[in-house]
């Protein structure tokens, strides 16, 4: 992975294990803000947990599978991105992502995303970067919309959360169509 500076206050960080404190922390004092989106708030109940989730992104970080970056925000975790998927096959990568609510509306994770796209298209060889968000998830929907991804499709019930099926929209960008 890598340290990648995107303004003097912003730079994605590689996970590592001393971050599972902070992490859990954060994770903590927004887990209902979370919930609302995103299916694994119920299995993260104490920092062994993200800890155990930090070294799955390691595995497959060395299997070259995936990998999870801390959006860092002067100096304090403010969210994670990463690749939930990277298919060496096909060169295509799947993006995931959250910030803490406070860190909302700044432009923190158009900005981070932006940033991992790039490094995607250019560092890691992909072709297609794909982006899946719930069709209730407006705004989470704005960030590759921001981006030039393309509307794709909308997958019916793609996704269990706790309750609920939700339909994604599918957004995809080629490495032909990017513009950072
Ligand atoms: C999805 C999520 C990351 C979006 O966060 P966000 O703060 O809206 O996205 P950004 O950090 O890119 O900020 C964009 C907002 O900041 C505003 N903004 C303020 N200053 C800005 C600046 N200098 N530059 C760019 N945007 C700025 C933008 O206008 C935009 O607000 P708007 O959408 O109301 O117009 C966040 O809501 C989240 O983590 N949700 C829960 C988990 C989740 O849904 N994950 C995704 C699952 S698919």
């Amino acid at each position: 992975m890598f340290f990648y500076p995107i303004t003097d206050s912003l730079s994605l960080w590689p996970l590592s294990l001393a971050d599972a404190d902070e992490l859990f922390a954060l994770t903590e004092a927004n887990r209902a803000y979370l919930r609302q989106w995103l299916p694994w708030l119920d299995t993260v109940k104490s920092a062994d947990n993200t800890r155990h989730f930090i070294q799955s992104f390691l595995r497959q970080e060395a299997e070259n599978q995936g990998f999870g970056a801390a959006i860092c925000h002067h100096g304090a975790i403010a969210g994670i991105i990463g690749y939930n998927h990277l298919d060496g096959s096909n060169h295509v990568g799947t993006i995931g992502y959250w910030l803490g609510e406070a860190h909302q509306g700044q432009g923190l994770m158009t900005a981070a995303c932006r940033a991992l796209v790039d490094y995607g298209f250019t560092g890691l060889g992909l072709n297609r970067q794909v982006i899946a968000c719930a069709t209730e998830n407006h705004r989470s929907r704005r960030i590759p919309e921001r981006l030039g991804f393309r509307h794709e499709g909308t997958l019916r019930q793609a996704e269990w959360l706790y309750d609920r099926y939700v339909d994604h929209h599918l957004y995809g960008c080629l490495k032909q169509d990017w513009q950072p």
